[in-house]
């Protein structure tokens, strides 16, 4: 059944870093970004349209100033929240004061590499110990932590040891794939995985599937992508679409929070507009046409990291 299970609030796009991959291309802030009562009214939404989780993401969401009170509103009116951050700003005194009003809030940090040198090639030099310190404030307080990892060209062959990173510290690890968007896009050569390196992550993940707890992007796992099926993103000014990754393309926008509830626009999408090229192909019970935005950014109809037709496109 259709229904949104993970909604992304994009709160901000300004970041204290600037990475490579960045898709959202965050640095500055946005003119167009939502006030705290604007944010209040989204987050009222989409708890009115039985969203399951929403996951605050940015830019860097502890980089506004009022996040303690964004917290604080979504737990008050019963939301189930993930705060998704790099953690560079997560000081013990900002921890403990998010432990104050949301202690169940689940807790995303983004870790592209388990050392210094392959984490601080995409998010800048000093960013490993940065963000190992405000996980390790996170994990201290006690909140349920996941570390969020995308793979890339560089990290794709240390990923057993950042599986064995999270194991160490007793957390999940969230595999997701780079998608050449945004800043993304700029290093993409840098950067893009081969179908080979992908199979090699998921080869690890069914190594350790049984020991630790792996939340897996269809872009890795295979499957029908979950963009405006499970899950959608709204921009910083309320903009709603399928997935982050189609943040530049207008044709795929659902609408503007500012102008129609969520549920309406949710309602109103069929999800079948993103696999429409793909749909009548024999193969499409087994490839699910893999990432849409990474197609779409390729100009194809087809990730060629799935797809089971252009073979020639798949070695990599
Ligand atoms: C845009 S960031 C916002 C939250 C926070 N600043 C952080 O880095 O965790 C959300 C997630 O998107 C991931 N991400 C950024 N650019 C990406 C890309 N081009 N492809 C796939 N994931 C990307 C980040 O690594 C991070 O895990
Ligand atoms: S991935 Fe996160 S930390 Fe890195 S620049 Fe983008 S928003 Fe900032
Ligand atoms: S387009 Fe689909 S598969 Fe690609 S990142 Fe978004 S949700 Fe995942």
């Amino acid at each position: 059944m259709r229904y949104p299970k993970i909604i992304e609030f994009e709160l901000t796009t300004a970041c204290n870093y600037s990475c490579k991959h960045c898709y959202c291309n965050a640095g500055k802030k946005s003119t167009n970004e939502l006030s705290f009562d604007e944010v209040k009214k989204v987050l009222h939404d989409l708890k009115d349209a039985n969203v399951e989780i929403v996951d605050l993401i940015g830019g860097e969401p502890l980089i506004r100033q009022d996040i303690i009170d964004i917290i604080s509103y979504a737990a008050s009116i019963g939301l189930d929240v993930m705060l998704n951050t790099n953690a560079s700003l997560a000081s013990k005194e900002i921890v403990k004061r998010i432990k104050e009003v949301y202690p169940q809030l689940k807790v995303g940090i983004s870790f592209d590499g388990h050392t210094p040198e392959i984490h601080d090639f995409v998010r800048g030099p000093g960013a490993f110990e940065k963000t190992y310190r405000g996980f390790l404030n996170f994990l201290e307080e006690g909140f349920d932590v996941t570390v969020l990892h995308v793979v890339n060209k560089v990290n794709y062959e240390h990923f057993e040891e950042m599986v064995k990173f999270a194991m160490e510290h007793n957390v999940s690890l969230y595999v997701d794939r780079f998608v050449p968007v945004g800043r993304g896009e700029l290093y993409k050569d840098l950067l893009l995985p081969t179908k080979k390196e992908v199979e090699h992550v998921r080869k690890v993940i069914k190594k350790y599937e049984n020991k630790l707890t792996f939340y897996v992007e269809e872009n890795i796992s295979g499957g029908l992508c979950t963009a405006g099926r499970e899950h959608a993103s709204v921009l910083v000014d309320g903009t709603v679409v399928p997935c982050g990754h189609f943040r530049y393309d207008k044709e795929y926008y659902m609408g503007n929070l500012k102008e129609k509830p969520f549920k309406q626009i949710w309602e109103s999408y069929n999800p079948d507009i993103l696999i429409s090229n793909c749909k009548g192909c024999p193969h499409f019970s087994n490839c699910f046409g893999g990432c849409r935005a990474f197609a779409k950014k390729l100009g194809l109809d087809y990730d060629p990291i799935f797809c089971e037709v252009h073979v020639d496109d798949k070695e990599g």
